[in-house]
């Protein structure tokens, strides 16, 4: 390299000073606010965690902030309906897409119990014990996926099965979806195994042929106490002296506002964004699978098979979800296709060049390539997964920004990524794909530097934390 090459700054150092003036460390945005840590007073995330949501408070804030008075809310990746469930406590009439059916069952049973009928419920869970120890003839729920097989000890899924058939016999929908969502609730407790950063950790009690350290997770429960513990909380919880809204102050009761359905739609948004009107939304608030190759079906594997679905279905979901994880296929001929079939094949030209003019874009998908060729990468489908997750959300914020109103916002949650050492300025690169389908980027929030950051992390690699950031996004 010539001396002139090395000073040339590079397309990202370039992006950077572009965007320099809008990254503005938010105090009041710290980790615990935005994560899902802080809905630890609403029962609902108590009783099923998905982690990987965002908090209420955070949604709320942002509405109240920016958004003048209550509309059409959207979240593209509406996971378990925080934004949605926040907002319609505000009284925005709420929309979510969703592609996991973890999501869209949990999202379903909040809507339920946004009006329970706690009498019926009551007098079912009462009869339960009884009229599940008569049971005789069940038929079998779980097709077992290669990664769940055994989780469970054969009395549990025995009486799993029974209840599960129970279940279906229950006339009265509500009654049935709390039924179910509770077993759904303690799926990981009465299991071999727990929910362990990507994988599933197995307790040395499973039949399976375990290397390395025994995991030993504890007591596990048997199906009928752990159910019974959980609809005692949802009961307690329920119960009319506890309010579902915690937060008096933003609460229908509280501020008088009327509470519309949560409108959820199951499906990919990569297929269902462009089915929505123009200039239809008011606001966007999500938070995309993040670019760090977590794969949700595996960390919902039990859920997933609880739900019903077998391999095949799991294969299939896997490679839907936006692309995050080594294992994603490109989806760029499909999305071609796709756009062809509605009619709209210059979308699919245009988002294609946009996401080919991003010279940060480009730059990362260079170096990537090279450092894989170095083996310089831990897995060599890491510069494919970089490519598509990117690609794939240049499509999505193409859609976001056709969808949302003149002066509306859209606000997203997301975390950079290191990769080979490399870091890959996910806040910038979306927010220059979002300025060119007509956002203006009024601010991208990064929040304080968190445990991450500490001298021990420092000292093993060396480096400093990512941002992680929540982008603010006007339309023009
Ligand atoms: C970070 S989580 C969102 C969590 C959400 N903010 C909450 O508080 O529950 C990202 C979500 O995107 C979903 N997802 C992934 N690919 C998708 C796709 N193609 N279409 C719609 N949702 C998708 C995942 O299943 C996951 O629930």
């Amino acid at each position: 390299m010539t001396e002139t090459a090395e000073l040339l700054p590079t397309e990202r150092q370039l992006l950077f000073s572009r965007f320099a003036d809008k990254l503005e460390t938010a105090y009041n945005l710290n980790r615990k606010v935005v994560s899902f840590q802080a809905n630890k007073d609403e029962p609902i995330y108590r009783w099923f965690k998905y982690k990987e949501g965002f908090s209420s408070a955070l949604v709320k804030y942002f509405l109240k902030e920016y958004g003048n008075k209550p509309g059409k809310l959207l979240d593209p990746f509406a996971g378990a309906g925080t934004t949605l469930f926040a907002g319609q406590e505000l009284g925005w009439e709420s929309y979510g897409v969703e592609l996991l059916p973890v999501g869209i069952f949990v999202m379903q049973t909040r809507e339920v119990l946004n009006d329970p009928d706690l009498e019926k419920l009551r007098s079912a869970i009462i009869k339960i014990s009884d009229d599940l120890s008569k049971i005789e003839n069940y038929s079998t729920h779980f097709k077992h996926i290669a990664i769940t097989k055994d989780a469970f000890a054969d009395d549990t899924e025995i009486m799993m099965n029974k209840f599960l058939s129970y279940c279906s016999k229950i006339r009265d929908k509500k009654t049935q979806t709390v039924l179910r969502f509770a077993a759904f609730s303690v799926l990981e407790e009465i299991s071999y195994t727990r929910k362990d950063g990507q994988y599933l950790r197995w307790d040395y009690r499973s039949k399976r042929d375990l290397s390395g350290k025994p995991f030993d997770k504890g007591k596990i429960l048997t199906f009928e106490e752990a159910l019974k513990s959980k609809l005692n909380q949802i009961m307690v919880d329920l119960s009319p002296d506890q309010s579902l809204n915690l937060f008096e102050e933003y609460s229908s009761n509280g501020n008088g506002h009327k509470q519309l359905p949560v409108k959820i739609i199951a499906g990919s948004c990569l297929e269902e964004l462009p089915k929505l009107e123009d200039n239809f939304f008011d606001f966007i608030l999500t938070s995309p699978p993040y670019c760090n190759r977590y794969d949700y079906t595996r960390t919902y594997a039990l859920e997933l098979v609880y739900l019903g679905y077998d391999s095949d279905q799991v294969r299939s979901l896997r490679q839907s979800m936006l692309s995050c994880t080594v294992e994603n296929k490109e989806k760029v001929d499909y999305l071609k296709q796709f756009y062809s079939s509605i009619g709209k094949p210059e979308v699919f030209d245009e988002v294609f060049g946009v996401y080919n003019n991003s010279g940060a874009m480009m730059e990362v998908n260079s170096i990537l390539d090279q450092l894989n060729k170095l083996e310089k990468l831990n897995n060599n489908n890491i510069p494919r997964m970089v490519k598509n997750y990117f690609l794939e959300l240049c499509f999505v914020i193409y859609e976001m920004a056709r969808i949302t109103k003149a002066a509306g916002y859209s606000v997203m949650v997301n975390d950079n990524v290191r990769y080979g050492g490399e870091e890959i300025p996910v806040d910038l690169i979306l927010s220059g794909f979002a300025e060119n389908f007509g956002f203006t980027i009024k601010k991208i929030f990064v929040l304080p530097k968190g445990k991450g950051n500490s001298s021990q992390q420092m000292g093993n690699y060396g480096r400093t934390e990512v941002r992680k950031c929540v982008y603010l996004w006007q339309k023009k």
